[in-house]
């Protein structure tokens, strides 16, 4: 049983990417599994989200896993998690989706987060947050930028890793490894840019909400 962590900041295009038919794999929706089970330890009112239970959520992973195991004897079993927390979870293989900041701001924008939510994760989006804590917690880590692609074609890119993955075929896999090994992505280079264009974004947005 491998178990693949889809991650990436809020925005990046984790649930669009996991529910296309491009890459046609059931998943688990981490963040619905935090809100039905409860696994939570409290609610950031500031943030407007809830603070996981990492410690339940590995748990109902484990159970998950054994649950699988048990329906299945054999063949190629896998599990697929997808939140921005996925990588907390112990998983074989975590693969990091990326996207443009500036994209990032307008997505996250669009999806009505207030200005301080945008900043955050453009933020953290810029500064590699997920993509070093995948590092430091995951043995396999992939970095795929999504930004030139569309929905389906980021859902490609993840299905021809996970299947290089399952089926051990070391060449694939190596080259796959390769060219979306961490470190590729590297928003730094647009440091300033996006940087002075997120606050005009997030000016126009406060002017947004004080003349609406
Ligand atoms: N590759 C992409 N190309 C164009 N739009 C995208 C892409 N990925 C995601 N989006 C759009 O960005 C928004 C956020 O995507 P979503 O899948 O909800 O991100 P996440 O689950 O990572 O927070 C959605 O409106 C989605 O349609
Ligand atoms: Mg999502």
């Amino acid at each position: 049983m491998i178990i693949f962590a889809i991650t990436g900041t809020p925005g990046t295009g984790k649930t669009s990417v996991c529910k296309s038919k491009a890459l046609g794999l059931e998943f688990m929706d981490l963040n619905k599994v935090i809100e039905e089970k409860g696994f939570y330890t409290g609610v950031d009112n500031e943030r407007g989200c809830f603070i996981a239970d990492l410690d339940k959520l590995k748990e109902y992973v484990k159970e998950e896993k054994e649950e699988k195991r048990g329906q299945k004897k054999g063949g190629n079993l896998l599990m697929v998690i997808e939140s921005h927390l996925a990588h907390f979870l112990e998983p074989d293989v975590a693969i990091v989706l990326r996207a443009n900041p500036l994209l990032l701001a307008d997505r996250l924008k669009k999806r009505g987060f207030s200005v301080q939510k945008i900043r955050e994760n453009v933020e953290a989006e810029m500064l590699d947050v997920i993509l070093a804590e995948a590092v430091e917690l995951c043995g396999i880590v992939y970095e795929v930028d999504t930004s030139g692609k569309s929905i389906e074609e980021a859902a490609f890119t993840v299905r021809e890793i996970i299947d290089a993955e399952i089926e051990g075929e070391s060449g694939k896999k190596e080259a796959l490894r390769e060219k979306y090994k961490p470190g590729s992505v590297d928003w730094t280079r647009h440091l300033t840019v996006t940087m002075k264009s997120v606050k005009c974004k997030v000016q126009s947005a406060k002017e947004t909400i004080i003349y609406s």
